[in-house]
């Protein structure tokens, strides 16, 4: 048998590099993780959930105390912006996190190898000047902002998500290109902190993806709190003068076109793997059709040895769902048995309220329920008639659950709720579980918590809630 330098080497220090080798670590192999940033981590921790997460508990108080929440609680005070200090604790927060994870990696002795990573052949790596081997190889690298033809980031004027995080200044008018989650997080904050924001948007709703009834309400409640919204509308051009940027926009089904000035311009239309200097080719490996690499359900690609996990693989670009490959590539790696259950990843855009949603939308529900000659009952609840949605004057939005009207067993879980993205892991761990809307009618819930509303939602998919 070959003698390799490593037992595993994982390229890519995010969710899913770093959780795949502190696991594969803590089982007994010998592991050691590439990754060419300064600091372990990833996109997640360096500069998307936890960055953009510091910013929006921030931005929700300032907004909280200058839009008259907390004088309605009987706290009057008048907010003064200090942004360095809010980046700062952004900063404390990144930092405190990443440095988190190099602990980890000298505790549970994962080598660190700084720089970048390419394929020699599958069992090795040119890493800088290093040539390292091992006998199984995990990409783990992650994705980068898609760029939007003709447009051009320079991190001040038009920004991506990263320079979106960092802006020294409020804009006056900041333009959103891409109605996502990127576009309403971080349009969120700035529109808390003062700015006007507009966001134009492809489709014909935002957050595509989501159900149907939650991107409607969804589009309601961020009007409310000032966002504008150009659905439809496609941008053709922007062109920067000066200080100021003017987009030209027209309908996406094409017709006439107009203008927008702005400030800030944020370009949010998608995220796509990185693969690129990675000499995929050397190990015999090529991407899909959309530069994604496939794998079977246990994280091999198609050569032995060498195996892929999170945002470079397809399914949803989310963290935990990135996590979680971690875990079940280092454990199949270590001859046990990981899995992933891919119809059971919660998604969460975290707004004021949090919008959340596990399993199928009511859409897709509906059509494998007519394809396959079944049918579906959905229960709705609103959170005007939850206790304490009431009670902390917090009453937009709704929990939606859909189940299989014959076997009753749950489908999906959709909310907009300001604690959603807490409240939904209970419907991934009763969907996990095979519950039906009757297991979660019958559950004990707490008074008076958000959660009631889940509660009161399967009730009303077998026939009425108690509050409304
Ligand atoms: P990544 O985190 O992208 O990590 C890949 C790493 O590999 C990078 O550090 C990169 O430097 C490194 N790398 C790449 N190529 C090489 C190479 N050849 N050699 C060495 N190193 C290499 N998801 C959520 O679930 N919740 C959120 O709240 C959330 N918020 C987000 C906010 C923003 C602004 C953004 C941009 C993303 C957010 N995401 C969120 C998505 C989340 O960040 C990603 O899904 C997640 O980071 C994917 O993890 P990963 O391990 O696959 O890759
Ligand atoms: P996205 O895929 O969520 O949204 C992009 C939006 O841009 C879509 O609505 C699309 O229709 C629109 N669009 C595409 N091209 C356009 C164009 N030319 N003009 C106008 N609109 C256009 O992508 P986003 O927001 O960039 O986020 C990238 C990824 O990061 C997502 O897949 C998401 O999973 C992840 N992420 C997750 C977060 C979370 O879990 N809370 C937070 C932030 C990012």
């Amino acid at each position: 048998m070959a003698d390799y330098d490593y037992d595993v080497l994982i390229i890519g220090s995010g969710p899913g590099g770093y959780v795949a080798a502190i696991r594969a670590a803590q089982l007994g192999l010998r592991t050691a993780c590439v990754e060419s940033r300064e600091t372990l981590g990833g996109t997640c921790l360096n500069v998307g959930c936890i960055p953009s997460k510091a910013l929006l508990h921030a931005s929700e108080y300032f907004d909280a105390a200058a839009n008259g929440t907390m004088a309605k609680l009987g706290i009057k005070v008048t907010p003064e912006l200090d942004l360095p200090q809010m980046h700062a604790q952004r900063l404390d927060a990144v930092n405190q996190l990443t440095g988190g994870i190099a602990f980890l990696f000298k505790k549970n002795k994962v080598t660190w190898l700084k720089g970048r990573g390419a394929f020699v052949d599958a069992h090795t790596v040119q890493v800088g000047e290093q040539t390292v081997t091992a006998k199984d190889i995990v990409i783990a690298t992650g994705s980068s902002v898609t760029p939007l033809p003709g447009v051009t980031v320079d991190q001040k004027i038009i920004v991506d998500s990263t320079g979106a995080l960092e802006l020294d200044k409020v804009p006056e008018h900041m333009v959103v290109i891409g109605g996502g989650v990127i576009g309403l997080e971080l349009g969120s904050v700035w529109r808390r902190l003062g700015a006007r924001v507009t966001c134009v948007e492809y489709l014909d709703q935002i957050l595509p993806g989501f159900d149907g009834d939650i991107r409607k309400e969804s589009n309601k409640v961020f009007k409310k709190q000032g966002i504008e919204f150009k659905l439809s509308t496609k941008v053709t051009g922007v062109t920067v003068n000066g200080d100021k940027a003017t987009l030209t926009v027209e309908p996406s089904a094409g017709g006439p076109a107009e203008t927008i000035e702005a400030d800030c311009v944020l370009v949010s239309i998608g995220r796509r793997p990185n693969t690129d200097g990675l000499a995929l080719e050397n190990a015999g490996l090529s991407t899909n059709p959309r530069g994604q690499i496939d794998t079977d359900h246990r994280f091999q690609t198609s050569v032995p040895g060498v195996w892929a996990i999170g945002d470079v693989i397809p399914g949803p670009m989310l963290a935990h769902k990135a996590e979680d490959e971690g875990i079940a590539v280092a454990e199949n790696i270590a001859g046990h048995t990981g899995i992933v259950n891919h119809a059971v990843i919660p998604s969460v855009v975290y707004t004021w309220p949090e919008i959340a949603g596990v399993g199928l939308t009511e859409e897709v529900a509906r059509e494998q329920a007519t394809k396959n000659g079944g049918e579906i009952k959905v229960g709705k609840f609103p959170m005007a008639g939850n206790s304490r949605a009431k009670t902390n004057h917090d009453p937009d939005g709704f929990v939606k659950i859909i189940a299989d009207a014959k076997s009753d067993r749950v489908l999906g879980v959709w909310a907009i709720a300001v604690p959603a993205g807490t409240m939904i892991a209970e419907a991934a761990l009763g969907m996990e579980m095979g519950a039906t809307s009757e297991d979660i009618a019958y559950t004990c819930h707490a008074h008076p918590t958000h959660s009631e509303a889940i509660k009161e939602a399967a009730m009303a998919v077998r026939g009425k809630a108690i509050h409304v």
